[in-house]
């Protein structure tokens, strides 16, 4: 498939260098998506008979494609770290400041992250940006519990969000329950004010700025290539 589709290709060739990694005895973190989909097959890969880490997943897709590819899924209980944390982003904008949410994941993978020593994303060239917020809304996690009055207080700091829906046009829940609002990210804003706004509001569980935390960035392309972005 990744011979056919280019995205699919510029995932495969990040994955493949983000394997670089991974080594035997580490505890990792997957987060969800499609590129963390190729570093699962890029993983099962290279050990056939059973990737020799352990793996702590921020959803329950990510979860069955660890167990099917033969690593140990295990729970992140705080008795132990992360060596790395391999995940997606929806942006990437200057000096690696990440949008990510798209699946809806966001709060397990920022519970990954913090749990971590290392952050390396994975991610198609075309998602590099200039500013976050260019191609991508700004997911917002918020309690159900009077989600809309959530979303008026946004407004002082958000003016334009909407309430993600699922295929069955209700409110999509995400895996801890919760609802999202995805919001229109203003080039006025300045990203780390915003976030600690965004922090500080009750009813917002957590937001998908991840401005400090990743330490890497593999960008695939449609050619197969990489480019390898640090801080
Ligand atoms: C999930 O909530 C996101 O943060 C994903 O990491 C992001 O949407 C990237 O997904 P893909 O790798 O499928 O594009």
């Amino acid at each position: 498939m990744a011979d056919e589709d280019p995205k699919a290709r510029a995932r495969v060739a990040a994955a493949a260098c983000a394997l670089d990694e991974v080594e035997a005895g580490m505890a990792i973190g997957l987060g969800s998506g499609r590129g963390v989909d190729a570093v699962i097959d890029a993983i099962a890969g290279k050990w056939p008979d059973g990737p020799p880490v352990r793996a702590a997943v921020a959803a329950p897709r990510t979860e069955e494609a660890a167990r099917a590819a033969g690593i140990e899924v295990v729970a992140l209980d705080g008795s132990f770290r992360l060596d790395v944390v391999i995940d997606g982003a929806d942006e990437v904008g200057p000096g690696l400041e990440l949008v990510k949410g798209g699946g809806g994941a966001l709060l397990r993978e920022k519970l990954l992250v913090s749990a971590s020593d290392r952050f390396v994303v994975v991610a198609e060239a075309e998602k590099r940006v200039e500013r976050l917020g260019e191609r991508m809304r700004l997911p917002v996690e918020v309690v159900r519990f009077a989600w809309g009055d959530t979303q008026r207080r946004l407004r002082e700091m958000l003016e334009e969000s909407t309430l993600r829906e699922g295929e069955d046009g209700e409110p999509l829940a995400t895996d801890e329950g919760h609802f999202l609002l995805d919001c229109v990210l203003d080039s006025s804003l300045a990203l780390a004010a915003l976030e600690e706004r965004l922090k500080a509001t009750t009813g917002v569980v957590e937001h998908g700025l991840f401005l400090d935390s990743a330490d890497a960035v593999v960008l695939g392309g449609t050619d197969g290539g990489v480019e390898i972005l640090t801080r």
